[in-house]
């Protein structure tokens, strides 16, 4: 018997090792720093109250932007907002959605439609990750909902508000992780019901489908002034994967987390 089937063999010759080398080097490159003054701007960001969201909401602030942010815990938003406003002298408010919910993702889209100001940055960064399969109340495979559907239905319902602005920023935090999703997207089991789940798998699957659906956005953008990009923040040390089991919260804390760069490369990253 074969130790490598066909169709793996022919993925290994056609894929793009360039891309993987390229990857490691930006990996270990430190980001450039932009000086660019936001002040009076708008940063709308999801999922600012831990890791690389809440770095970055620091660091538009600390250039003068103004902060919105969707969260789905008041209490953290309360605090990030009297942290921002009282050290930077900007406005820093929220929005309360959990994104796992296709409801309350669309109410944090109205509200952001409603809004008379103009959105200078958009930056959709609330994730999760987790070992297990969750299912949201919608029945949604979780991390296909919040990284992927919460981010297209905001962009959805906000596009041609950015389009008559003339001028916008998009900014999706992806991850190298899309990898993970080798042999694409299986768009006969978006919810993993015929496949046994894998996080990593799925995790890559919904990053995946982010980057796919980024391309049709751009194409609609185009020649507008809105931009629309994805980013890899970098490998650093965020709460991620808190929700998993022990044994994880385990290998994150004593193998992972040793090994990663504090999240303000990531704010850096993004602000560039
Ligand atoms: N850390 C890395 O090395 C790395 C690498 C590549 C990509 N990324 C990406 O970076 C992004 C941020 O991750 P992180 O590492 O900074 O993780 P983190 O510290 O766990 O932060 C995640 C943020 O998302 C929010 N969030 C999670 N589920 C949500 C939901 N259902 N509704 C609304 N908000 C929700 C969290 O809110 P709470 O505070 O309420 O939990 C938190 O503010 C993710 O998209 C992740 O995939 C991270």
């Amino acid at each position: 018997m074969a130790l490598i089937d066909k169709r793996t063999l022919r993925y290994i010759k056609e894929y793009r090792w360039s891309n993987v080398v390229e990857m490691i080097r930006n990996n270990r490159r430190s980001p450039d720093i932009c000086e660019e003054d936001f002040t009076g701007k708008l940063v709308v960001i999801s999922g600012a109250t831990s890791g690389i969201g809440y770095a970055t909401a620091r660091k538009y602030a600390s250039k003068g932007a103004n902060i919105l942010c969707i969260n789905r815990n008041p209490e953290k938003s309360e605090k990030l907002k009297d942290e921002i406003e009282k050290e930077f002298n900007v406005k820093c408010n929220y929005i309360i959605a959990d994104l796992s919910s296709i409801e309350q993702t669309h109410n944090a889209s109205s509200k952001l439609l409603e809004l008379t100001t103009a959105i200078d940055v958009l930056i959709h960064n609330a994730g999760v990750y987790f070992t297990r399969k969750q299912v949201t109340a919608d029945g949604i495979e979780y991390l296909f909902m919040v990284h992927y559907l919460s981010s297209f239905i905001i962009n959805y319902i906000l596009k041609e508000k950015l389009k008559a602005q003339g001028n916008s920023r998009i900014i999706l935090v992806s991850s190298e992780g899309y990898r993970f999703a080798a042999w694409g997207l299986r768009l006969d089991d978006l919810n993993w019901e015929k496949r046994r789940y894998s996080g990593l798998k799925s995790y890559g699957s919904a990053k995946l489908a982010q980057l796919l659906t980024m391309l049709l956005f751009d194409d609609y953008f185009r020649v507008s002034g809105v931009t629309i990009n994805a980013m890899h923040p970098g490998a650093v040390k965020t709460d991620s994967g808190q929700e998993n089991g022990k044994f994880y919260k385990w290998f994150k804390r004593n193998i992972l987390d040793k090994a990663l760069k504090p999240p303000d490369i990531s704010a850096d990253r993004i602000f560039k």
